[in-house]
């Protein structure tokens, strides 16, 4: 399994949104996960963000997961963990002790994904998208 390509743009935009450019990308922007030399999982991506973190995340050298997204036709299909495998281990190349996320309250599908990947609740922060203020918990596992 290896890892193709960062898209820096990919970041600030809603995940809807970001795979519509990812599509437009044709996959070239996309993190995309290659297994026995077959790309799986289309437009899925999951890329690292190396910056401050909250004060709640404490562990050490931590490093931001962001827009984890799985192309909803291989959501289900094990593509998920594939991916996380793979940023797990791209994490670690970089020197990151410690991997955090946000995640929007109510979307229980990713934080059952999250906490099945070992990543525990540590607290919360708000998150703001345009005149909406919602409230993000935010995720964290060691590596
Ligand atoms: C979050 C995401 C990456 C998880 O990938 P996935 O392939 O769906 O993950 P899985 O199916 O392996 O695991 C999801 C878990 O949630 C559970 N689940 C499925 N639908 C659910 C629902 N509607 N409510 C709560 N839990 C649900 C599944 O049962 C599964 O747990 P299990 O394996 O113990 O049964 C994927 O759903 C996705 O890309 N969603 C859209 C983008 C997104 O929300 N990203 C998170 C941004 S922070």
């Amino acid at each position: 399994m290896r890892l193709i390509g960062y898209a820096r743009r990919l970041l600030s935009m809603p995940p809807h949104q970001a795979a519509r450019l990812a599509a437009a990308y044709a996959g070239r922007a996309a993190v995309r996960v290659v297994r026995r030399g077959r790309a799986m999982g289309g437009h899925s991506f999951g890329p690292l963000r190396e910056g401050a973190a909250p004060a709640c995340v404490g562990g050490a050298a931590p490093i931001e997961l962001l827009r984890f997204y799985v192309d909803p036709a291989w959501q289900g299909r094990g593509v998920a963990q594939s991916l996380m495998d793979a940023v797990v281990a791209e994490a670690t190349t970089r020197g990151a002790k410690t991997v955090w996320l946000g995640v929007w309250e109510r979307n229980p599908r990713a934080i059952a994904f999250y906490a099945k990947s070992g990543f525990r609740d540590a607290g919360s922060q708000p998150f703001v998208l345009g005149t909406d203020r919602q409230t993000d918990r935010i995720m964290v596992r060691a590596i």
